[in-house]
């Protein structure tokens, strides 16, 4: 029985170990086009959501520790490829009013910042002061795409 603990104990050893080989990708590429917003609400957006939806990504460092690192990574892969503030202005504007749409979406029904990121980062939770800053800012925002004219057609 003793033995058997030793073994196990030393074959979890190991596999910590061995896991912590894997590649995780924690690079922040370029900022290409970042999204131009008042300073009230940008950081509110950097504190809250820019670790997964932008290039600037701070790698905690449990992002270091497998198996954690791979969800880390994960989030901020799947945060970018949904919406990502550090190439905005490369969206079209029926994205960006489809992504604004869903901004607010989001954090009304609470959705975001996500449960888990919360756990290590207090200072993220939305309160209704800034989710009213937010909301604003996102019908404000959309008023504006949708007042634009299109250059070519003048409508
Ligand atoms: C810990 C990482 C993390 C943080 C922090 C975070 N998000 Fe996300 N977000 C994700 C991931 C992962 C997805 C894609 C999967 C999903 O929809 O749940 C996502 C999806 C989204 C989407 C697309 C949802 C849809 O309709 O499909 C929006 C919009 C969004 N997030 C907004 C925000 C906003 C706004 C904040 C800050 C207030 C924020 N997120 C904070 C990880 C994060």
């Amino acid at each position: 029985m003793k033995k058997f603990l030793l073994y196990g104990t030393l074959s979890l050893g190991g596999l910590f170990l061995l896991i912590q080989l894997v590649p995780v990708n924690r690079t922040n590429p370029p900022i290409t086009g970042e999204i131009q917003v008042p300073l009230a609400v940008k950081k509110i957006l950097k504190t809250s959501c820019y670790d997964c939806h932008s290039n600037e990504t701070r790698w905690p460092w449990y992002s270091y520790v497998a198996p954690i690192s791979w969800l880390v990574a994960y989030d901020v892969k799947e945060g970018r490829r949904e919406l990502n503030f550090s190439v905005w202005q490369t969206y079209t504007t029926k994205r960006k009013k489809k992504k604004f749409k869903e901004i607010w979406e989001e954090i009304a029904k609470g959705k975001m910042p996500m449960g888990v990121y919360l756990l290590t980062h207090k200072e993220a939770k939305m309160d209704t002061a800034k989710a009213t800053q937010i909301k604003a800012w996102t019908e404000q925002e959309t008023k504006a795409l949708s007042d634009e004219k299109h250059p070519k057609t003048g409508k």
